[in-house]
């Protein structure tokens, strides 16, 4: 049992920090918990560059949601951090959107683990969201279910799916960010998930400007177009240009079913990574996304599997079931 006399919370709201040339400018106690992440989270990228990453997303607008956590000592160690982005929620029979947090970059100093810190933070943060009135916390797990688990989170079913890039014809029309508000303001809410969480403008704007962050650290255009559009069937993607993950990332896609007007959205994908030499198109395929793809023949070129990173979600209001949720989109990911 973790001996939590002393140990306080304390919360860093980013979203009013002042931007100067293109970068937020981030206080020192915030600095100091960034830093300490890019152990886990740099991948490629030097400290500074990953330093200047996490500067430059938080001045998007979706950041002005997000606030960082700390848990800290009596004696003002920093015990444990995450990350918490406000998102709205469709909760069913409710007549007004809910929210929800979506929590990223939980993190313990590797010489503090095992001492429960990460989960102390995480359980007095529910409390404090439920106070609040949010109807669920979310999050993507690195490391597998168990810590989650353990404080009342449910893993909701996930798989990928990779389809090859190749030049095929398509009669989509392509969409870029001044489409991005007006498109998202006609996608009807996903079938068979009244419990859900509605894409903004501000959320996959995060994600495409992250898209952009790396393009522009390889010395790389990004592309102007972000997605498509035929009929009723909406994709929109960010183009990873990363040595590692070069692909085109389906951060959503939505129709009311399958048929041929996803299938010119899936096929515009495909010619769209061709032309910009990403091998790849990936999908996040939870239960609303695979319905979609019923009448797509499953082609030699492409595959399925079971996907790396766990979706969880806990409910925090008595109104909130997980049987009434079976979409998770690759944009709520944070
Ligand atoms: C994950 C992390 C935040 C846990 O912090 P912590 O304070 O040690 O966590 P707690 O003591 O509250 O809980 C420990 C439990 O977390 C789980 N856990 C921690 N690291 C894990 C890993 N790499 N893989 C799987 N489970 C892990 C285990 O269930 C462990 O319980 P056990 O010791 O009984 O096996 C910390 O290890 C960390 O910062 N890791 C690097 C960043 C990261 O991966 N963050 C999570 C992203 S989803």
């Amino acid at each position: 049992m973790v001996d939590v006399t002393g140990m306080r919370l304390v919360h860093h709201p980013c979203g009013n920090l002042p931007i100067a040339r293109g970068e937020c400018v981030v206080p020192s106690d915030l600095e100091r918990i960034d830093r300490r992440t890019a152990s886990a989270w740099a991948k490629d990228l030097s400290v500074e560059e990953y330093l200047r990453r996490e500067r430059v997303l938080k001045t998007r607008p979706f950041s002005r949601g997000l606030t960082v956590h700390s848990l800290l000592s009596d004696d003002d160690t920093l015990l444990a951090s995450c990350e918490s982005y406000r998102v709205p929620v469709a909760v069913p029979l409710r007549s007004s959107l809910g929210f929800g947090l979506g929590i990223a970059s939980v993190f313990v100093d590797e010489a503090q683990r095992g001492h429960g810190y990460a989960a102390e933070l995480l359980q007095r943060l529910h409390r404090q969201f439920a106070e609040q009135g949010a109807a669920l916390c979310y999050l993507m797990s690195e490391i597998g279910p168990t810590l989650y688990a353990r404080l009342g989170y449910v893993t909701r079913p996930l798989r990928i799916r990779r389809q090859r890039a190749q030049p095929r014809p398509h009669h989509a029309q392509l969409l870029t960010d001044s489409d991005l508000t007006q498109t998202l303001a006609r996608i009807p809410p996903p079938p068979h998930s009244p419990l859900h969480i509605p894409p903004t403008t501000e959320q996959l704007d995060w994600h495409v400007s992250r898209g952009r962050f790396y393009a522009q650290q390889l010395g790389c255009a990004y592309p102007a177009q972000i997605g498509a559009r035929c009929g009723e069937a909406v994709l929109i993607w960010q183009a990873d240009f990363q040595r590692d993950e070069r692909k085109l990332r389906v951060l959503l896609l939505s129709a009311p079913g399958p048929g041929s007007d996803v299938s010119q959205v899936v096929a515009a994908a495909q010619a769209f990574a061709y032309e910009h030499q990403l091998p790849t198109v990936e999908y996040w395929e939870s239960g609303t996304q695979r319905e979609l793809f019923d009448d797509e023949a499953t082609s030699a070129d492409e595959a399925t599997s079971a996907a790396d990173d766990v979706p969880m979600i806990l409910p925090l209001a008595s109104d909130v079931h997980l049987t009434d949720h079976s979409d998770i989109q690759r944009h709520h990911w944070l």
